[in-house]
């Protein structure tokens, strides 16, 4: 049996990878490493807790001693490491938070990593999941590939960044056999309501401000969230050692027509007059160091590993709001802060 840690299950992409995990490979040991910050939610895997190939330990990466004991105690196999600060605004608040997640977390998952392996590293694999935001901004042209240069620009790049070169230089000075994605921007079920699309769901649904930063002409490529597991789950069992695959939806909206296209969805679906919601969006100040565009090519992940989006950008967008309308509950735990309950219910 595989003993595989997935770290950030509790949040929003690593609950679907751990939800796909768990319930695809019956023979590998599941085990979901999460600080349950503000961002980790149980309730995201309430489906999967009883299952019994699958364990949940609460515990901060930053702690090196705890790590190193957990390496020690349970010999991995595999790690998919997705714990993070994930919020660009948060990170302009707050960057050392940052710092210490993204970058000496990470340090310390590869120092157990290396430390527990030994350089016998037949059959184990460290998978880091990584962001486009590393190869900052791109003007009105041009597409991210893997060898883009990376340049930075929010405190939360930097510090995915600084974190894939720390992977990087694991795998050429210690022959750590790694794999490492850059994705674009996820949406779908789970997503902390900070971020753009289950924010503005969240307000629509209450009837409050849609905040579009700047002038709103800002673009990203979205991808639904269960393509990226799918995509993390090919990549962790078929990408070769030592290379980075960049996972994209091809699928580039402005923020103000993604946010025009959510008010008239979400008319329908509320049975409001059309263009209600629209009413609802209000120009504010802009993000600090805001990226103009961001756009994958995922031509690499697609000719090697046979990976492309399995659902459009309406059919995923259509089952997202579905999913935040039949949910109310979660969202309401989430907002009101009830959701951290949830861990005292259920391992105290
Ligand atoms: P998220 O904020 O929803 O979840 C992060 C999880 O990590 C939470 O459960 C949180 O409790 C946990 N965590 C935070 N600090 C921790 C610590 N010190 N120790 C242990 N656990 C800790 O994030 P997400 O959006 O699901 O992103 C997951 C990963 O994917 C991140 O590495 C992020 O950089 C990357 N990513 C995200 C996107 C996106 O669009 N959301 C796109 C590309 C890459
Ligand atoms: O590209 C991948 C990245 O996508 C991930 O690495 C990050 O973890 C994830 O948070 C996301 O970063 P963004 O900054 O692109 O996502 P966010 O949802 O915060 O913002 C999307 C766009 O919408 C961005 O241009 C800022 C804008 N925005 C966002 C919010 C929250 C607004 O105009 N108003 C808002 O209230």
């Amino acid at each position: 049996m595989k003993k595989i840690l997935i770290t950030g299950g509790a949040g929003f992409i690593g609950s679907h990878v751990v939800r796909r995990f768990v319930n695809k490979y019956p023979d590998y040991q599941i085990f979901n490493l999460d600080a349950l910050t503000y961002a980790g939610n149980l309730e995201n895997i309430k489906d999967i807790e009883d299952k019994s190939n699958y364990t949940f330990i609460k515990g901060d990466i930053v702690e090196e001693n705890f790590i190193n004991g957990l390496f020690s105690t349970h010999n991995f196999d595999g790690v998919l490491h997705l714990a993070a600060e994930s919020h660009v605004d948060r990170s302009i608040e707050d960057p050392l938070a940052f710092v210490k997640t993204n970058v000496i977390g990470t340090m310390n998952l590869l120092n157990a990593a290396k430390n527990q392996w030994k350089g016998n590293y037949e059959g184990k694999r460290f998978y880091h999941i990584s962001t486009d935001e590393v190869y900052g901004s791109l003007g009105a042209d041009g597409l991210f590939t893997e060898t883009t240069a990376y340049d930075p620009n929010s405190p939360y790049s930097a510090s995915k960044a600084s974190s894939d070169h720390f992977v990087r230089a694991y795998g050429e000075t210690y022959g750590l056999p790694y794999v490492l994605t850059n994705c674009s921007n996820n949406y779908g079920s789970y997503h902390f309501p900070e971020k753009l699309i289950p924010l503005f769901i969240n307000n629509i649904i209450n009837n409050k401000p849609l905040p579009v930063y700047g002038d709103g002409n800002y673009t990203r490529d979205w991808l639904f969230v269960e393509d990226h597991a799918i995509a993390i789950d090919l990549v962790f069992h078929e990408g070769k050692n030592h290379e980075t695959y960049n996972i994209g939806g091809f699928n580039e909206w402005k923020n103000i027509d993604l946010v025009k296209l959510l008010c008239n969805l979400m008319d329908q679906k509320l049975c409001r007059n059309a263009g209600t919601s629209l009413g609802l969006i209000t120009y504010v100040k802009d993000r600090p160091g805001h990226d103009l565009r961001y756009a994958i090519d995922a031509s690499k992940i697609n000719k090697e590993l046979g990976w492309k989006p399995s659902v459009t950008f309406e059919e995923g967008l259509a089952k997202t709001i579905d999913w935040y309308l039949d949910n109310a509950e979660w969202l309401q735990n989430v907002t009101s802060g009830a959701y951290k309950d949830y861990y005292q219910k259920q391992y105290s």
